[in-house]
């Protein structure tokens, strides 16, 4: 049988693990990657070329598609953002500063954080045409519906983004982070028909927010610091994740040279489903549920055991074990609502389904643990953050990763289009019937 080397040109041999495989047509060394933190592949890029063979992976669950430098998470639980532990970034630093810090790859100084913090409040107004866009839907709408749209539009307004000219792609970023609040905000106002309001440059990102949500010309909301703090936790929290299923959308957009506009458009839709980002929604809807209907989440763990329904909030693909950001979120949880003097039923059902869950075999069996939605719904309600909003509200502190993500691709020498192969399973040659003959 033939060995056939792949892929291996300025390698140092001696110094690279290879893989090897054996197929009916010879046996093949593919040669393997580690990445900084140990973590091995397999080089398959000349496979198909090589041997005619293509790999098969539903969802990606051991597929690589790129090398990446921003974010890394592991099965144990540890979440970083260009090395650095979410813990240690969620007690000390801002939302814009680990945006910087993702967008950028280092944290800023002093100057360059004023500088980006205030190139985004200068940017955080929409244009006026924009926003006659909210008038055309319906009260209801899903505000992840209009977010999509909207963010669509705005590439009918800034069309100077040259793919290859850096500074065309940051300046968009900025527009994107700056306008994803004041999009969130207009949304909302829309489905209570209250006037839209205007962001202010003398309030911080996540103040300014609030204000849009809950301002009122005609009685003002009082800005409560522990809750604009409790809010940046959480769009920390949320900032990135390397590459998820809506990161995944906004790269694989991407490689076929999209603008951001739309890129980011994608990773919104991918964000809304309830197996990833609208899972959120998902938890809280789960709850009320439990609650209305009077089930005991005892009960309720039973049904998912059976598999009539999942435990949102629960399970990972990556994290086999407590998912870091939960943790910090039911914390900052029980601060939040502390700090509002509030009791909320929803809180005191999770602890009860998590203390259950964790306990059983089923959830042991499978490693599922709680993730970032299992709590995090319930703090938005506490902020008064609409449930069908609560998607939006992962989207804005989603989006400073999915830009890192799409500006590292970008400035990959090994991006090319994303195109899978497949299997084809269907009929072999068969021909046309004329419908009568059918
Ligand atoms: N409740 C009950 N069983 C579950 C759950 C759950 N939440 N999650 C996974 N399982 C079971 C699943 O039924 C399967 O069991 P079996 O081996 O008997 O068939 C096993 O665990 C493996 O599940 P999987 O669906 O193959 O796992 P996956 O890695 O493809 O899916 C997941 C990961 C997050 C989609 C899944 O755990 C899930 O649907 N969770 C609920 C939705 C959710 O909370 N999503 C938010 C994810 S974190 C934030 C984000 O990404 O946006």
């Amino acid at each position: 049988m033939e060995t056939r080397i792949l892929n291996i040109e300025g390698m140092n041999l001696e110094e690279k693990a290879f893989a090897k495989l054996i197929l009916p047509n010879g046996e093949f060394l593919l040669p393997t990657i580690t990445g900084t933190e140990g973590e091995n592949a397999i080089d398959i890029r000349d496979l198909r070329k090589n041997s005619g063979y293509v790999t098969y992976d539903p969802g990606f669950g051991n597929t690589a598609s790129c090398q990446s430098s921003i974010t890394y998470i592991s099965e144990d639980g540890i979440l970083r953002y260009r090395g650095i532990a979410i813990e240690e970034l969620a007690g000390k630093a801002t939302f814009l500063e680990v945006a910087y810090l993702l967008l950028y790859g280092k944290l800023p100084s002093d100057t360059e954080l004023k500088n980006f913090e205030s190139s985004i409040l200068r940017r955080m107004a929409l244009h006026e045409d924009l926003k006659r866009q909210f008038d055309v839907y319906p009260r209801d709408a899903h505000p992840m519906a209009i977010l999509a749209s909207v963010v669509s539009s705005l590439a009918a307004f800034y069309t100077d983004e040259k793919i290859g000219d850096p500074e065309s792609v940051y300046k968009n970023a900025t527009r994107l982070i700056a306008k994803f609040p004041t999009i969130a905000a207009y949304s909302y106002k829309k489905s209570i028909g209250h006037p839209y309001i205007y962001p202010r440059q003398d309030l911080n990102y996540c103040e300014n927010f609030l204000h849009m949500m809950f301002n009122h010309p005609s009685c003002s909301y009082e800005i409560i610091p522990e809750v604009v703090e409790a809010l940046d936790l959480l769009f920390i929290l949320h900032a990135d994740h390397e590459q998820n299923c809506s990161t995944s959308t906004a790269r694989l957009v991407r490689s076929s040279q999209s603008n951001i506009f739309a890129c980011i458009t994608s990773a919104i839709c991918a964000l809304w489903g309830p197996r990833h980002g609208g899972a959120n929604e998902a938890v809280i809807n789960m709850l009320n549920s439990i609650k209305n209907e009077g089930i005991s989440p005892s009960d309720f763990v039973e049904r998912v055991k059976k598999k009539q329904t999942r435990l949102m909030g629960f399970g990972h693909r990556v994290y086999k074990n407590y998912d870091p950001r939960a943790k910090i979120i039911k914390d900052a949880c029980h601060r939040l609502l502390k700090r509002l003097n509030r009791q909320d039923q929803l809180l005191d059902i999770a602890l009860e389904l998590e203390e259950i869950a964790l306990n059983d075999e089923y959830f042991i069996e499978r490693k599922l643990y709680p993730n970032v939605d299992f709590y995090s719904g319930i703090m938005y309600q506490a902020i008064g953050i609409p449930t069908k909003a609560f998607t939006v509200m992962f989207a804005i502190g989603r989006l400073p990763g999915w830009l890192s993500q799409i500006i590292e691709f970008d400035s990959d020498p090994d991006n090319k289009i994303g195109r899978p192969r497949q299997i084809y399973q269907g009929p072999n040659k068969t021909n046309y019937i004329p419908i009568l003959s059918r």
